[in-house]
């Protein structure tokens, strides 16, 4: 077997095998050309001077809609005549005016051909300009059989795109590979060996199926997804807010919600509305509370955490390469939560709600102020009764359903007004919206498969377009008609074909595209996933008990160094490569003690045993012939400390900290 993968294994700096690299196919379809090509080279020569805050002579070229309309000059695009076109003439060397200004700014002439090449595709007699994130298709376009399974679109979409790209997907997963797979992201860790002994003596023919349905109902998910979903909407946090959260009832809220599989649209109203009902549901409000009355901090985690969108930038000017997400969107969704504020009532923290103020201003680039209105991306604008310049609103009770306590009291319940900001944010602009269902489809994609449809995963504008957008549609609009079945999307993901694929195995140079999905693509794992697996590798737990109070340093110390989920792109940084090397809690559980894994090889005499046994149990799979004599080599030169030395260097190595 392959020097590669040997190399890899011991490579002690975690190097990842490969570096994801922006995307572009080979296809080029007038949409794709737009998306991929075209659009970029305008974004990175063109929108600072054509955009945003500046649109030099009246042009803006962040959209194919603003290009046609054109400046001050008319159309920069006549559709089919680059020739007619002057964003085709001024990029051309020697142009006069030359675009971009200036003699040592010169497109290369590979951009210029692809300029050339997307004008000329552009059909004279078509209406269908928009940029294709604004295109609506109905589920009949896509061809489908009507009443197809969404695992079975799944593999239909995905092999539609293969067989155009004359992309070869991999074989099939073998039965350990798909089992470590699997135990690693639905429960976030490594199968331990009676499991993975359990699996291999199976012959039931439905097996893999069994075990996904198993898993899925098992406590052990609504754990991981809860702490996998915690780090979406909250963010890490340092031990002490984790601590808070475990104390206020947010792990368990969420928990719960795995665990029953509730609608996740009703997760969500929870957590916007925040008004819970139940003793048991009380953390739901940590959404709100724990960002301590800053509405812009609220509107700035929940626009990616729920809708799959970035809308920082928007907040001193319109989007400056999505167009679609303006400033008045980003104040709109500051100002549905300044009037909340977190208090403290006879039941515990609870998020009360004021009926009057909160009418605040902001202002363009431009200098003009601008009242922020209810409003949020392409959801109509709610009206709201605006007090009058130099009007003094009165909070009185009728307007209130709860009213707000007298001053000095504590109150048996949070205020509650008729016309409630936060309800309404929930029932007219999040309840009804597509991002909604697309927001939780990518994020669950991105995590069985290491990379969204659309790529970065919180990035669902028309600057990101997803790579398979018909699958995404369908996926989106079948996670809504099951009323958003958290467990049956992710069911329909497990038993595609495609999620079963085997990883890639050949040269670097040839590693197929990661938003191909033609093989497993390589995930690293999560800090919590990291640690389980490796106590479960070396102290042969059976039953993994994390978060006990022996190693909850430890759980912190890994936590600090590993945090990130849903990155970009991935790359291990030397500092984890340093705790690992350098820390003595890990020497430490390396070491032979009664019943642990070092101390079970150390039973075993003979060196080939030995290694083939660490092998199976951390990596579930045989050393191949190069490995196993390396380390055989390695261990008749140190027959004791050499066992430590293995397990370090295997559970260090980017084998075990990825899952394939
Ligand atoms: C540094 C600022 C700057 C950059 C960068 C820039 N432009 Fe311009 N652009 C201008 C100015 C200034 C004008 C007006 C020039 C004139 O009329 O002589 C203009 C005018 C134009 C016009 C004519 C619009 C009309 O209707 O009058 C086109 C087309 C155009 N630019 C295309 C581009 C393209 C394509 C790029 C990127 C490859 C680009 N520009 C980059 C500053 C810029
Ligand atoms: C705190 C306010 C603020 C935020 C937040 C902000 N910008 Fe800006 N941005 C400005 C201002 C002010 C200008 C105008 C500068 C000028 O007129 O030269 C500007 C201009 C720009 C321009 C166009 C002009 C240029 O010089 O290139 C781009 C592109 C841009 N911003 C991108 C971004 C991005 C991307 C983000 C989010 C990461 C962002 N901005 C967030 C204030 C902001």
């Amino acid at each position: 077997m392959s020097h590669d993968r040997a190399q890899r294994f011991f490579s002690t700096l975690l190097i990842c095998g490969f570096v994801f690299t922006s995307t572009s196919f080979a296809d080029d379809s007038t949409d794709k050309l737009w998306n991929f090509h075209v659009r970029p080279i305008l974004n990175k020569n063109c929108v600072s001077c054509h955009g945003v805050t500046k649109k030099k002579s009246g042009l803006d070229l962040r959209s194919i809609e603003a290009i046609l309309k054109g400046g001050d000059d008319g159309p920069a695009v006549v559709k089919g005549k680059p020739l007619k076109s002057s964003l085709y003439l001024y990029v051309l060397p020697g142009a006069e005016p030359h675009m971009p200004p200036g003699k040592d700014k010169q497109l290369t002439e590979e951009e210029i051909k692809i300029l050339a090449r997307w004008i000329e595709r552009l059909n004279p007699d078509s209406n269908d300009t928009k940029s294709q994130a604004a295109s609506k298709k109905n589920p009949s376009d896509l061809q489908l059989p009507l009443g197809t399974s969404p695992e079975l679109a799944i593999d239909v979409f995905l092999e539609r795109q293969w067989n155009k790209l004359k992309v070869t997907p991999t074989s099939r997963s073998s039965d350990p590979e798909f089992l470590r797979r699997l135990y690693l992201d639905l429960l976030g860790r490594i199968p331990t060996s009676v499991e993975l002994h359990a699996f291999a003596k199976s012959t039931h023919s439905d097996k893999r199926n069994l075990e996904i349905d198993r898993l899925l109902n098992s406590k052990e998910f609504a754990k991981h997804f809860r702490e996998i979903f915690s780090v979406v909407l909250m963010g890490r946090g340092n031990a002490s807010r984790r601590n808070e959260r475990q104390q206020q009832g947010w792990n368990r809220f969420l928990e719960d919600a795995f665990n029953e599989n509730r609608s996740w649209k009703e997760v969500v109203k929870e957590l916007v509305v925040a008004r819970p009902k139940e003793d048991k549901a009380k953390g739901a409000i940590r959404f709100i509370s724990e960002r301590k009355n800053d509405a812009q901090k609220i509107a700035e985690a929940l626009a990616p955490s729920l809708l799959g969108i970035q809308i920082q930038c928007a907040q001193c000017h319109d989007h400056p390469i999505a167009p679609e997400i303006e400033q008045r969107h980003y104040w709109g969704l500051v100002a549905f939560f300044n009037r909340s504020q977190v208090i403290n009532t006879k039941k515990g923290q609870r998020i009360s709600e004021s009926a009057i103020g909160g009418f605040i201003n902001f202002k363009t680039l431009s200098g003009d102020e601008k009242p922020a209105e209810l409003i949020f991306y392409d959801a109509p604008l709610i009206q709201e009764m605006r007090p009058k310049k130099g009007e003094k609103e009165k909070d009185d009770t009728s307007k209130y359903i709860v009213a707000p306590p007298r001053k000095g009291v504590t109150p048996d319940s949070e205020a509650v007004p008729k016309f409630s900001r936060r309800q309404k944010l929930y029932d007219d602009v999040i309840s009804e919206h597509p991002l909604l269902a697309k927001a939780f489809v990518n994020r669950v994609w991105a995590h069985l498969f290491g990379r969204g449809l659309v790529h970065p995963v919180d990035k669902i504008d028309s600057a990101h377009p997803p790579s398979h957008p018909d699958l995404f549609e369908f996926l989106a609009a079948d996670f809504k008609a099951s009323d958003f079945d958290v467990k049956r999307l992710i069911r329909s993901i497990l038993k595609s074909r495609a999620y079963q694929l085997a990883g890639y195995r050949g040269s670097q140079a040839k590693r197929p595209r990661p938003e191909f999905f033609s093989a497993a693509n390589e995930k690293p794992l999560s800090a919590e996933a990291y640690l389980r697996s490796i106590v479960i590798a070396v102290e042969q737990n059976e039953v993994p008990n994390l978060g006990s109070v022996s190693r909850s340093h430890l759980d912190n110390a890994f936590l600090s160094k590993f945090p990130e989920l849903f990155q970009e792109e991935f790359s291990p940084t030397l500092k984890q490569a340093l705790f690992m090397t350098n820390n003595p809690a890990i020497q430490e559980m390396l070491k032979p003690r009664e019943g642990n894994l070092a101390w079970n090889l150390l039973q075993l005499k003979k060196p080939q045993q030995q290694v083939e046994r660490a092998f199976e149990i951390c990596l579930g799979r045989k050393p191949d012939q190069e490995e196993l004599s390396y380390c055989v080599k390695f261990l008749e030169k140190k027959p004791k400390k050499g066992i430590e030395q293995l397990l370090w260097s295997i559970v260090s190595g980017a084998e075990f900290r990825l899952n394939h």
